[in-house]
This record gives structure tokens, sequence and C-alpha cells, in this order.
């Protein structure tokens, strides 16, 4: 309903020319501060899967974590993050991936997911599509069946839902900001 998508857009501050001038920075902070707000969009994000026998939700640090953490929790399936490099103690597989300026690695503990199991990616926003991208590739490369993707922002001028799709994803979005 768009009475619910406008609530959540609302919650989420725009600060301008941040990190660097022309990016309009979608800052999630005031939305995870109202409770209300923070709630509804985790509830948005579940509702797909209600029911759904999901083994793993896997989230990309940072601020993945904060809303796989509570989506795991409220599907009563595992967690499994996707770290920058250097973090995860155990074997790990790594993964380049690009941003919108210049590469960094993101890791998975290589035993993270039984083979098969099925995985719902979770991060607060797609852009290019890069990290999640990397991410998948990851998730697949140890076994896993990624079910699908969810997000709370798009911002589908940069096509990274479409290239998600185009791997076989199942993506949803809860809002959509136009422009970069
Ligand atoms: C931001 C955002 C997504 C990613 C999306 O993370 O949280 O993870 O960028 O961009 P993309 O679709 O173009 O790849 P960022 O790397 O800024 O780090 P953070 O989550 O640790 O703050
Ligand atoms: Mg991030």
């Amino acid at each position: 309903a768009p009475g619910l998508d406008d609530e959540l857009k609302q919650a989420i501050r725009t600060i301008a020319d941040y990190p660097k001038p022309g990016i309009m920075f979608r800052d999630i902070t005031t939305l995870l501060g109202n409770a209300r707000a923070f709630r509804r969009a985790v509830d948005q994000l579940v509702q797909p899967y209600a029911g759904a026998k999901i083994d793993q939700v896997a989230g990309i640090e940072a601020r993945g974590f904060i809303l796989g953490g509570a989506v795991a929790h409220q599907l009563s399936s595992g967690f499994v993050p996707i770290r920058k490099k250097g973090k995860l103690p155990h074997q790990t597989v790594r993964m380049a991936y690009a941003l919108e300026y210049g590469t960094d690695e993101m890791e998975i503990h290589v035993d993270a997911i039984k083979p098969g199991e099925r995985v719902v990616l979770v991060d607060d926003l797609i852009a290019t599509g890069g990290t999640a991208e990397g991410a998948v590739k990851l998730l697949r490369q140890i076994g896993a069946d990624v079910v699908a993707a969810c997000f709370i922002i798009d911002l589908p001028e940069l096509g990274g839902a479409d290239k998600l799709r185009a791997m076989g994803v199942d993506v949803r979005t809860l809002v959509t900001f136009d422009g970069h």
C-alpha cells in the first residue's frame, strides 16, 4: 500500500553531497531509531517468507547486519555474516567486488552454509548491485540455494536490482528513490 511505503520513505534521511559532492546519501539511521518504522520495515522484509522454510539469512557488513539479524530472528533461521576482508577467523572464501569508486573484497566462512540450504540475502540498499552480486556469488560458491535478496532501498537507475534478477535471484525492495 502506498501509505506504508510513504511512512518508511519519510523515515529515511537524505544527506546531500555525502560522502562526495553529487551523492545523495540515503541514511537509514533515522529509520532504525524510529521504533514503529523499524518494526514495519522488518515486518515487510520478512512477510514474503512467512511460512517458507528459510535455513539461513545472510547479511552484508555493516548495515546488512542490523537488518539481517532482525529478519533471521523473525524467520527462526540462522544468521550468516558476509564480512569485509580480514575479519572472519576461520577459513574463508573471498570475492572482489566493485563499488562506485574502486574495488574491495568480502568474505564468508567456507562452512557457513550446508550445501543446498535455502538462504535469503539481506542488505539495507541496492545501488549498482556490485556488493550484492559479490555476496550471491560467495553464497553459491559454498553451496547455498539463494532463494531471494531483499533490501529496504532500491536506487533503480543504478541497475543493481535488474543485475541480480539477471542472475536468477528474486529481488524485493520496499522503497525506491530516483536519481543516484
Ligand atoms: C552500502 C550499502 C550497500 C552497498 C550498496 O554499503 O549499505 O551495502 O553500499 O552499493 P552497491 O549496490 O553499489 O554495491 P557500504 O559499502 O557503503 O558500507 P557499510 O554498509 O559498511 O556502511
Ligand atoms: Mg553496506
